[in-house]
C-alpha cells in the first residue's frame, strides 16, 4: 500500500480554502447560469463539509496526482491543465485512469486538473459539481466555454491567481485527446530550467527554428511565463484572444520577448494517423485519441494495464 503522503499545505488554510471555494464555486455556478454576474475562476476543490474526501487535494485517491510518492520533496511541481467540456464525462474518466495508473513521475509532483469554463446547463452543473467533489480536480474559468475565443488564455492567465499560495515551477496546457506519458516528460523537464521556459512540439513553419509556437497537442511555460501572461493586460486590451488558440501563445512569447528557453520535443510528441503510423519509441505524448477504441489501443501498447488485470478481476472462476 502507498504511504499516505504529508500534506502539502497546513490542514488549516487547506480547511479554510474549502470552505471559502465550495460556497463561492456553488453560488459561481448559480450565478453562471444567469449569466449577468461576474464568476471569478476558482477551483471545485472537492471539499464539502463533512465528505472524507476533504483532504483530496492532498492524498492520492483525490485529484489525480502522481509523482513522487515518498515524503522526500520533489525537484519541481508541473500543473497539467487538460481543456475539455462539461459534457465529456467518459472521456475524463478514462483520463484520470490514464493519469493515475502511470508509473509516477520520479523527482516530479505533478497534478492533473480537468478545465472548464462557466458550467451554463443545469443539469451539467450539477453533474460536474458531484465530480468534483468527488475527485477535486476541476477548475472553472470565467469564461465562455470555446475552442478560439480565449479558453487558453483564460487558463494560463487564471493559473497565477488560482495557485498562488503554492506555485508550480511548469504550468502545461494539455488536450483531451492527447495521452501524455507523464514520467518521460518530467524527466525531460528535470534538466531544463525553470524559467522563461516554453517546451512542446515545435509547430514547423519553414525552417524556422525556433519554433515560432508550440503544437496544441500539450506543451509547458514555466511559472514566471505563466505569470507574465496573467499580468500582461495588452493582450486583452488589444483583443487578441480570438483565434487559433495556440499561435496565439506563440504570437505573445514572441512579442515579448518571452519564452527564450524553447525546447522542441518533436517527434516524441505526435499526431497520431491510425491507418498508418506506429506508436513510438520513448513517446511524451500522443495526439487526436478521438475515441475509446484510440484509448484503448494506445493504453494496451504502453502497457497501462500490464501486471495489474488479475484474471480474478474480470472473471470470477470460483
Ligand atoms: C474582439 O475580436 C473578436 C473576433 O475578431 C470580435 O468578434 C469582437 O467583437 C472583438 N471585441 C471587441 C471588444 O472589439
Ligand atoms: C510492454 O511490455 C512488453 C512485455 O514486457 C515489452 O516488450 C514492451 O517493450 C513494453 N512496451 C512499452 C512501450 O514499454
Amino acid at each position: 500500500m502507498k504511504q499516505p503522503t504529508p500534506p502539502r499545505f497546513p490542514v488549516t488554510s487547506l480547511r479554510l480554502l474549502c470552505l471559502l471555494l465550495v460556497p463561492l464555486g456553488f453560488v459561481a455556478m448559480a450565478l453562471s447560469l444567469s449569466r449577468s454576474f461576474f464568476v471569478p475562476s476558482y477551483v471545485l476543490s472537492g471539499c464539502l463539509h463533512g465528505v472524507p474526501r476533504c483532504r483530496s487535494v492532498d492524498t492520492d485517491d483525490g485529484g489525480v496526482r502522481r509523482g513522487a510518492e515518498s515524503t522526500r520533496e520533489p525537484e519541481f511541481r508541473l500543473l497539467v491543465g487538460v481543456m475539455t467540456t462539461p459534457r465529456r464525462y467518459e472521456r475524463r474518466a478514462i483520463l484520470r485512469l490514464a493519469y493515475a495508473l502511470q508509473p509516477p513521475a520520479e523527482a516530479a509532483r505533478v497534478d492533473v486538473r480537468f478545465v472548464l469554463c462557466d458550467v451554463t446547463d443545469a443539469a451539467d452543473a450539477v453533474l460536474v459539481a458531484m465530480e468534483a467533489a468527488r475527485h477535486g480536480d476541476i477548475v472553472v474559468l470565467d469564461c465562455a466555454e470555446n475552442m478560439n475565443d480565449g479558453k487558453t488564455h483564460a487558463y494560463l492567465a487564471a493559473v497565477s491567481r488560482l495557485f498562488a499560495p503554492a506555485p508550480y515551477d511548469y504550468v502545461m496546457k494539455a488536450d483531451d485527446d492527447t495521452y501524455l506519458r507523464v514520467a518521460a516528460l518530467a524527466d525531460e523537464l528535470r534538466s531544463q530550467p525553470r524559467s522563461d521556459l516554453y517546451l512542446g512540439r515545435g509547430y514547423a513553419v519553414g525552417d524556422d527554428d525556433p519554433a515560432p509556437f508550440m503544437h496544441g497537442m500539450g506543451y509547458v511555460v514555466s511559472w514566471d511565463v505563466a505569470a507574465w501572461l496573467s499580468a500582461n493586460d495588452e493582450i486583452l486590451r488589444r483583443n487578441d484572444t480570438h483565434g487559433h488558440e495556440d499561435r496565439l501563445v506563440g504570437k505573445w512569447l514572441n512579442a515579448g520577448g518571452r519564452g527564450k528557453n524553447r525546447y522542441n520535443l518533436k517527434p516524441r510528441m505526435y499526431d497520431i494517423n491510425w491507418d498508418m503510423d506506429e506508436f513510438r519509441h520513448n513517446t511524451i505524448a500522443v495526439h487526436r485519441l478521438k475515441d475509446n477504441h484510440r484509448w484503448a489501443a494506445v493504453l494496451r501498447h504502453f502497457n497501462a494495464t500490464a501486471g495489474i488485470i488479475k484474471p480474478s478481476i474480470l472473471q470470477d472462476h470460483s
